[in-house]
């Protein structure tokens, strides 16, 4: 079953189409892969996913309902999460705050501060988030003061406090030492098993090989080719586009 499907997505910065005519539908429950060169138009797909771009033209709906126009909040509280190309977390926040904060403004906190709940559930799902991604021993360092790797757990702990259907990473990789990419591959494969959807942009392949079924492969904004990684790798389209200088 299809979670998310976009249907001929255009996006255009002046002159440029970021994203051209892209359809694609993403399986509930799965990683699927995006790779492409820079500038390919991979972190547009996200940014008009999550509203932060509005597509020029075509079709984005979950679950069937369209969230074209819709504004990233609220897209957000439908489901949709996302981490950054460039961490983007609060300097002189810490990661405790970081993922309370993630929780505030939400229509659940609203619809459930009547029961009595506001203040314990956030603090219990904070909790949990610290414990998942092993957080606990930075509970209370400014975000500033994190090495690398765990600020790019933060960052993924804020996003999934939201509990949200779809998580998009884009390129969480990067910057990583081989040892916090592996435990990075490692939780990924264990959220995907608890029935968490994601898509996922990275330039690492054997990354991609090792947690994705299906991979897009976009180019100039269109999509090349899509498949099993180890299809894709055999497309010369591909190998000309991308893989070139490994293959
Ligand atoms: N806000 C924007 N304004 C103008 N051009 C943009 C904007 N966002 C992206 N682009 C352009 O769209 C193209 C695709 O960019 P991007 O989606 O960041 O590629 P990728 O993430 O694959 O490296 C690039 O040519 C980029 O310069
Ligand atoms: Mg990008």
């Amino acid at each position: 079953m299809s979670l998310l499907s976009l249907r001929g997505v255009t996006c255009r910065f002046g002159g440029i189409t970021a994203l051209n005519r892209l359809t694609l539908d993403l399986p509930a429950g799965a990683i699927t892969g995006v790779i492409g060169p820079n500038g390919a138009g991979k972190t547009t797909l996200f940014n008009c996913i999550t509203g932060a771009y509005r597509p020029t033209e075509g079709e984005i709906a979950l679950r069937g309902e369209s969230l074209v126009g819709l504004p990233p909040h609220r897209i957000a509280r439908r489901g949709i999460a996302r981490t950054f190309q460039n961490i983007r977390l609060f300097h002189s926040m810490t990661v405790w705050e970081h993922l309370m904060v993630a929780q505030q403004g939400g229509g659940l906190r609203a619809s459930l501060a009547p029961l009595g709940l506001s203040g314990p559930l956030p603090r219990r799902r904070a909790m949990a988030a610290l414990e998942r991604f092993g957080l606990e021993p930075y509970r209370d360092r400014l975000a500033a003061t994190l090495p690398y790797g765990v600020m790019r757990r933060v960052e993924l702990a804020r996003a999934l406090t939201a509990e949200p259907a779809l998580l998009l990473l884009d390129e969480p990789v990067a910057g990583m030492n081989s040892q916090e990419a592996a435990d990075l591959a490692a939780l990924l494969h264990g959220l995907s098993g608890s029935g968490l959807t994601i898509l996922l942009i990275e330039h690492d392949m054997s990354f991609v090989e090792q947690l994705c079924a299906q991979v897009h492969v976009l180019d100039f904004g269109t999509l090349i080719a899509s498949g099993t990684p180890a299809e894709v790798r055999r497309i010369p389209a591909v190998i000309d586009a991308y893989l070139g200088v490994e293959a």
